[in-house]
């Protein structure tokens, strides 16, 4: 599979789209997934940012309409639909391939801000995948926090879905 031919991308967003595909893949091979599963994987990672550069107006949306699109097109498997519709912002009932769709997007090489950091954290995920994604998501929360955004509740719902209630 590749992108998919409604996508509207920039070269540089089709760059970073393959870098994610590519740590999918990677960690695919690590974590011994059969080939059903990688392919739910990749399909995610293909679709996620398939409408990033298209003219949306909200540019939290470009998950949701990829999302639409893609079913639209003939994507059946909900969860790879989820992955794609809430890639920006965490989903509570996300299965792996959100999971790992989630990881890949923040984790991939490309993205310049702490590189080794991330990088460490990229070769974790076939191990301790679960103890990653709370880091990651720790991360992507302070983010948000510190840039005075709004939180959404599917956010909210996903950082505690992820921790230990007292
Ligand atoms: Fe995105
Ligand atoms: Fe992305």
């Amino acid at each position: 599979m590749s992108l998919p031919a409604w996508a509207q991308v920039s070269p540089e967003r089709r760059a970073h789209i393959e870098r994610v595909v590519a740590l999918l893949n990677r960690w695919a091979d690590a974590m011994h997934v059969d080939a059903k599963e990688r392919d739910r994987w990749l399909r995610a990672g293909w679709l996620h940012d398939a409408l990033r550069d298209a003219s949306l107006g909200d540019p939290l949306g470009h998950g949701i309409v990829a999302a639409s699109r893609a079913a639209a097109d003939g994507e059946r498997d909900q969860d790879v639909l989820s992955a794609v519709r809430y890639h920006t912002l965490g989903f509570s009932g996300w299965d792996d391939v959100g999971r790992m769709l989630y990881l890949a997007d923040y984790l991939e090489p490309g993205r310049d801000f702490e590189s080794a950091e991330r990088a460490e954290l990229a070769r974790r995920v076939p191990t301790e995948r679960d103890a990653v994604l709370r880091e990651v998501a720790r991360r992507r929360l302070e983010w948000v926090l510190r840039s005075g955004w709004p939180l959404f509740d599917e956010t909210k719902d996903f950082w505690n879905s992820l921790v230990e209630r007292p």
